[in-house]
This record gives structure tokens, C-alpha cells and sequence, in this order.
């Protein structure tokens, strides 16, 4: 792996200023490293001004959901096309909270992944198992649906685009991460679904992971070579914490 991928996931955080303020301190606080990729993921309204702030940098643009069609009567939604102008590159897909708050079908997933694809938006795919499903051992088989379903009628070509984000449900906003163990299996889980559904190269998967990721376990959980990155939640809203896990994932590459 010649490179990690560290995405910032401010969820409904951060009024405009707010995010300035932000991204002005990671921008001061971060020296970056060829080796990391920096992305942060603010709410909508904030995109146009952290993409101002972001232009003369090497830190990425993603955004926290899209819709999947082009235009029209949906009231509330944004496009594929719209977050492509802003400068987004990447947007999330598919995250818990827009499964398990908002009512996201795999199928809603399947067709905003397509969506964003046809735009050339990068989609981070998430997926997880809830606490029950893994204490009565189907976390295996709920990855692989979740990865079946989500990614159905994709070309290889396409998964090269797309990056995967394994958030264990009940490790997200709990304090209590997957341990590194946990992590790697269901990484290699799902590097050994998509190489062999796809025949994807294992080596061009990128697996990040999610779930109560802090200063102090990303550096254990970047061990892991199965590890790719990491999608962080509330450790991303402190420049500090979320610099020093960029930092983390820059050590020994
Ligand atoms: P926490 O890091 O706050 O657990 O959130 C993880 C997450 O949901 C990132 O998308």
C-alpha cells in the first residue's frame, strides 16, 4: 500500500464560520506527508467555503450524502452534478446514520453509488454490522450483503473508484473501536468479496476504517496492513486530534 486515506466526517457540526475557523487550523496545524490523503467532509452549506479555503492545498473535498438524480422535483436534495462544481471529489455513501436515522435502502445506496460514478464523484461506501447481528455471528454474511447490494452492477473499472469505509454500527460515537483484530478480519472479508465477485487486485482496494477512531488507537489500528485509513467522526472536529491522526498514518509508510 503506498498510501493511507484519512477522511474527516463532520456530520451536522460546524456553522459556516465555524468550519472557517477549522479548516484555518488544520491548514496551520498540518504539515503534509505524500504518503497521506487528506479529506474533510463538512455539511453542505459549508462545502463552497472550506473548497475556497482548500484550493491552494493538498487536503481533499467529500461530501456527507447526494442524491441520485441530476435535477428536479426533489425538494431538499443535491445532485451529483451540483457537489462536482463545489470541487467535491469524494462523497460518503451509505453511513449508518443516514441508513438507520434517515431510512436508506441498500437499493437508495446502490443508485446514488451509480450516480455519483456517472459524475465522477469518488463514493466511501459504508458499511457495518449493528451489535445484535454481530453478537449472533452474522457479521460476515451482512458485509457481504451490504457489499453485494450496494455495489450491484458495477464493472471492476468502476470499483477502482470507490472506496470502502467498514463502520461497525456499534462502534460509531460509542468511545469503544473495533479492536485492531476485529478491524483486519472484516477487512480481509471484504477485500476477498470484492476480489473475487470483481477479480479486483486486492492491492487496489481501499478499506477504511470507522468507529470511535482517536489520537490514541489509530496509531495501533494503522498497523494493520489490511487497514487502508480511517473515517473519523468526532475526533475530526478538533484540529489537534484529527492532525495528529493524519500524522499517525504517515508514520511508517
Ligand atoms: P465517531 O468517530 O464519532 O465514532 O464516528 C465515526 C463515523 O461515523 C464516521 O463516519
Amino acid at each position: 500500500m503506498s498510501k493511507r486515506f484519512i477522511v474527516g466526517n463532520w456530520k451536522m457540526h460546524n456553522t459556516i464560520s465555524q468550519a472557517e475557523t477549522l479548516i484555518r487550523d488544520i491548514l496551520s496545524d498540518y504539515q503534509p506527508n505524500p504518503s497521506v490523503e487528506l479529506a474533510v467532509a463538512p455539511p453542505y452549506v459549508a462545502l463552497p467555503s472550506v473548497a475556497r479555503l482548500l484550493a491552494s492545498s493538498t487536503m481533499t473535498l467529500a461530501a456527507q450524502n447526494v442524491y441520485a438524480k441530476d435535477e428536479g422535483a426533489y425538494t431538499g436534495e443535491v445532485s451529483p452534478p451540483m457537489l462536482k462544481e463545489l470541487g467535491c471529489q469524494y462523497v460518503i455513501i451509505g453511513h449508518s446514520e443516514r441508513r438507520h436515522i434517515f431510512g436508506e435502502s441498500d437499493q437508495n445506496i446502490n443508485e446514488k453509488i451509480h450516480a455519483a460514478l456517472h459524475h465522477g464523484l469518488h463514493p466511501i461506501f459504508c458499511i457495518g454490522e449493528r451489535l445484535e447481528e454481530r453478537e449472533s455471528g452474522q457479521t460476515h454474511s451482512v458485509i457481504q450483503n451490504q457489499l453485494q447490494a450496494g455495489l450491484s452492477g458495477l464493472e471492476p473499472k468502476d470499483l477502482k473508484n470507490v472506496t470502502i469505509a467498514y463502520e461497525p454500527v456499534w462502534a460509531i460515537g460509542t468511545g469503544k473501536a473495533a479492536t485492531v483484530d476485529q478491524a483486519t478480519e472484516i477487512h480481509a472479508v471484504i477485500r476477498s468479496t470484492l476480489t473475487t465477485h470483481w477479480s479486483l487486485d486486492p492491492e487496489q482496494i481501499t478499506i477504511l476504517y470507522g468507529g470511535s477512531v482517536t489520537a490514541d488507537n489509530a496509531q495501533t489500528l494503522f498497523q494493520s496492513p489490511q487497514i487502508n485509513g480511517a473515517l473519523v467522526g468526532k475526533a475530526c472536529l478538533n484540529s489537534e486530534s484529527f492532525v495528529k491522526i493524519a500524522e499517525c498514518a504517515g508514520l511508517d509508510l
